[in-house]
């Protein structure tokens, strides 16, 4: 894995896409046996989630799951804006199901948070939140994820569906921002 550059700004390789998909995969293990009976809808947060969500679904296929979209908008560049604004809701009636709600990454806890209240006013039986990455040095909310892929810093960090200005997305491996 190389260094990429994106608006000026290097990243150095951080995780690679044999280590995300093996935590997936565990992952995956942890929501089949936590879900035995019951029949999940995943809810996907847009954009960032979409990789994650795709193979985290996948890797819970004995079970019977069903996945549904939602999207979300709160950051700038590098830094979170700190509010959070719905562009694409969700349709689904949701009363008495057990929500799985799969995030690429919590960082302040903003999103997620606006997230959940949204979601508890129309009664599922339980919201469950995945994420693949959690920020929990940059929390500022009272959320706790019930399935994290990785710990990490408080760094800004691409690729596996997070991007910089819509950019790597695309990139398979996790990288993050080299400070000199
Ligand atoms: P929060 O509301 O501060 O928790 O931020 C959540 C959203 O901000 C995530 O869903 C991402 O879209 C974005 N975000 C937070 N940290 C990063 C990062 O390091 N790189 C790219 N996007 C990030
Ligand atoms: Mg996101």
């Amino acid at each position: 894995m190389k260094q990429v550059t994106y608006e000026g700004l290097t990243f150095e390789p951080y995780i690679s896409r044999q280590d995300i998909a093996a935590r997936v995969e565990e992952l995956g293990k942890e929501i089949v046996r936590d879900c035995a009976g019951k029949t999940p809808l995943f809810v996907c947060v847009l954009n960032g989630a979409f990789p994650f969500a795709s193979d985290l679904f996948r890797a819970v296929e004995s079970i019977d799951a069903e996945i549904t979209f939602i999207r979300l908008k709160s950051y700038e560049g590098t830094q979170s804006a700190g509010t959070v604004k719905e562009v694409l809701g969700m349709h689904e009636d949701i009363e008495g199901r057990t929500l799985i709600v799969v995030e690429d990454i919590v960082d302040t806890g903003n999103t997620i948070f606006r997230l959940i209240n949204d979601l508890k006013e129309k009664n599922p039986a339980e919201i469950k939140v995945a994420t693949l990455l959690f920020k929990p040095d940059a929390l500022v909310r009272p959320v706790t994820p019930d399935y994290v892929g990785f710990n990490i810093p408080t760094k800004f960090i691409i690729g596996y569906g997070l991007d910089l200005n819509g950019k790597a997305r695309n990139l398979n491996d996790i990288y993050i921002l080299k400070e000199d």
